[in-house]
């Protein structure tokens, strides 16, 4: 199994995108520093990292929670965000300098943005998609560019060894002469367009490499609420645990193994106050909350070798078999065991943890309220002596 990082990030940066309600901010950033680059003649292994460190810049807002527009013009929440982002990233089995190319991109050229160094230290990764982050921000994609670049030109000009490298700010001046980077920008297929781009000597995971991810996401999810912080980690042990009773080849554990950790990745577009919420949640709430399984599938399939089987495990745990569940109301023949097992699981693990209006069950309480979900038919006996044998 291989697994693109490019691919697997910009899907990724879909998620924060829409915690932060700003539509394509990591790709038109991500678009517009690699064009900079380009223009710079910057070599192919240091494209590769600007590649990577814009997909996720802004990966320490969806930890922090704090406002998309805040966090980019208020510089104690931009320090805060390049921080959190920093040290998420450098959990990734990823280069360790995409992440410092991440933790400075809110510096500026004088030494006056997020930890106050100039250019003479900053890394020149970071100085272009600080220039790219702030033309995404000043731009307004809803008016054409021919009735705003000549602006836009001036601004940067006037910042030119000010906020911006003056190398860096030539180059971006020469692309904006060019229709053909505008157009792109504004195209809604622009996630295609930068897939197109990525370089062939792409980094590319193998499962270990990829069960090594995908417990770092799962950290990052879980942490979004104290009742959660062990959540994905627990869900993902139950069941690699059931794979081994049930005589699965390595593969096909790990990919479970994965989708364990991934099945709540949709939980990143959910604010922490709902999920952190101890009264009831209104009709609203709900439905955020509810949407989760709905995005865990969505990005899950935009991966190649994860459409299928490992979208389909993490994106139907709230599935019922007898139709009850959600969001595509999926029924016993639409639902495999492993999408069963991962459902059920799912419950095990929640009802013995903590939650806001109750204390973490013990297993056998747990295990009788999931014999009740069996008699009600919402699991199979099959899922549920595979759960029973695996945890008791
Ligand atoms: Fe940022
Ligand atoms: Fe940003
Ligand atoms: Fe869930
Ligand atoms: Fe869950």
């Amino acid at each position: 199994m291989k697994i693109g990082v490019g691919n697997l990030l910009l899907s990724i940066s879909y998620l924060i995108d829409i915690a932060q309600g700003r539509k394509e901010h990591a790709p038109k950033v991500t678009y517009i520093s690699l064009q900079i680059a380009k223009q710079l003649q910057v070599e192919k292994g240091e494209i590769k990292k600007i590649y990577y460190a814009s997909f996720l810049h802004d990966i320490g807002i969806t930890v922090s929670d704090n406002n998309f527009y805040a966090s980019h013009l208020d510089i104690q929440l931009a320090k805060k965000h390049c921080l959190l982002g920093y040290e998420f990233v450098r959990k990734l089995p990823l280069d360790e300098e995409i992440s410092e190319i991440i933790k400075y991109h809110h510096d500026f050229y004088n030494g006056s943005g997020a930890f106050g160094y100039d250019y003479r230290v900053l890394p020149l990764a970071s100085q272009i998609i600080n220039l790219a982050d702030q033309i995404d921000i000043s731009m307004n994609w809803s008016k054409p560019y021919y009735l705003q670049v000549d602006d836009l030109k001036e601004w940067v000009g006037k910042n030119k060894g000010i906020l911006f490298n003056p190398f860096i700010v030539d180059a971006f001046l020469d692309i904006t002469d060019k229709d053909k980077f505008w157009l792109d920008l504004y195209n809604p297929q622009l996630r295609q367009i930068i897939l197109g781009l990525l370089p062939d000597d792409e980094v590319y995971f193998n499962i270990q490499t990829m069960l090594k991810f995908s417990e770092a996401i799962a950290l990052l999810i879980d942490n979004k609420s104290k009742f959660t912080h062990l959540h994905s980690q627990g869900l993902s042990e139950v069941v690699f645990e059931i794979a081994k009773i049930m005589g699965l080849d390595d593969e096909t554990s790990y990919k479970l193994k994965i989708a364990g950790y991934l099945h709540d990745l949709g939980k990143m577009v959910v604010p922490n106050e709902i999920l952190n919420k101890e009264g009831k949640l209104t009709k609203e709430e709900f439905y955020i909350i509810k949407s989760h399984p709905y995005y865990t599938k969505l990005i899950l399939d935009q991966i190649p070798v994860f459409k299928g089987e490992i979208s389909n495990w993490a994106g139907n745990h709230h599935e019922r078999v007898n139709r009850s569940g959600y969001p595509e109301k999926l029924g016993k023949d639409e639902l495999s065991l492993l999408d069963r097992v991962v459902g059920i699981c799912d419950v095990y693990q929640a009802l013995i943890e903590d939650r806001p209006y109750r204390k973490g069950l013990g297993q056998k309480e747990a295990l009788s309220i999931i014999y009740d979900m069996v008699k009600n038919e919402l699991f199979l006996e099959e899922e549920f002596e595979l759960l029973k044998r695996a945890v008791v």
